[in-house]
């Protein structure tokens, strides 16, 4: 299928400069919370995996954009996105609604922190996330570069429900299984570590607490963090990011940016 131009959208004059028409092409509810979305991508799209884009709708008096981490990898031949819907939120109250054939808007220009040039070589590549801070993480996993830097790469993705994992779940499965993945990087290496802390789930609590008390690390099976070889990325709200922060602060690992690149790297799960 091809991603919608000025040319053929049909509505050459209502497209605002800078911006790309996506098609939506795939639309999966997975809570009365969360979704996610596949559309076309445009093949003048460039970005790199764990990247986020601003994405509006079409019509309204004045668009609203909001920042989305792009979940799928930079390879790919389409755009995935992951997000929440907030019943009265600007954007989600009518992106929730989109269904196949509709179009979305994404301003043309990616950027973030979340990406593999903003860390330094490493052995263990820890990647915390929390609700649909899981996002550009989605991304990483599925990009080769991820594996040939980090020996083993663990996601960890904490939620309040166990039906909100479940998209997780399915990736890491998917990638686990597929053929082509497969081909190009160990998938072997990727380990999935999910917790919930509302409801029960044979692993509980917040990913900070499972961090303190030394659980994280025994239930995987390895040492404590150790700034020599453990590297972080960390995506979900402002409260879990500070609070993650601190800990791999504390444990002796120094916050990269893409000019400097360090031991861990931060971005916030943006629509709330
Ligand atoms: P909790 O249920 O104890 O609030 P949300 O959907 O609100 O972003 O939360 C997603 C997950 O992040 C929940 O499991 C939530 O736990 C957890 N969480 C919220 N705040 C923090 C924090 N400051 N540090 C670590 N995890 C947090």
């Amino acid at each position: 299928m091809d991603a919608l131009t000025p040319e053929n959208s049909g509505d050459a004059a209502a497209l605002p400069k800078g911006v790309l028409a996506l098609m939506v092409t795939e639309v999966t509810h997975y809570t009365d919370r969360l979704f996610h979305f596949r559309t076309t991508r445009p093949v003048s799209f460039r970005f790199r995996s764990g990247e986020f884009v601003m994405i509006g709708l079409p019509g309204g008096e004045k668009p609203v954009y909001r920042a989305y981490s792009i979940a799928s990898p930079n390879w790919a031949e389409d755009l995935e996105f992951f997000s929440i819907k907030v019943p009265d939120g600007p954007l989600t109250s009518r992106l929730q609604h989109v269904q196949p054939g509709d179009t979305v808007y994404m301003r043309e220009k990616a950027t973030g922190t979340l990406v593999n040039d903003a860390l330094l070589p490493g052995k263990r590549l820890y990647m915390f996330s929390t609700g649909t801070g899981i996002a550009p993480f989605a991304s990483l996993i599925r990009d080769p570069e991820t594996y040939e830097k980090f020996d083993k790469v663990i996601l960890t993705h904490t939620c309040r429900e166990v039906a909100e994992l479940k998209f997780g779940i399915d990736l890491v499965a998917g990638v686990k299984a597929d053929e082509m993945l497969n081909e190009l990087f160990d998938t072997s290496k990727l380990v999935h570590y999910t917790s919930v802390t509302r409801e029960d789930y044979p692993f509980k609590g917040r990913i900070t607490d499972l961090i303190t008390s030394g659980k994280l690390f025994a239930d995987l099976g390895v040492p404590p963090l150790d700034p020599a070889v453990d590297r972080g990325m960390i995506c979900g709200s402002m409260a879990m990011l500070k609070d993650t922060k601190a800990l791999l602060e504390q444990a002796g690992l120094n916050e990269g940016a893409n000019n400097k690149p360090g031991e861990f790297v931060i971005e916030r799960a943006f629509v709330s």
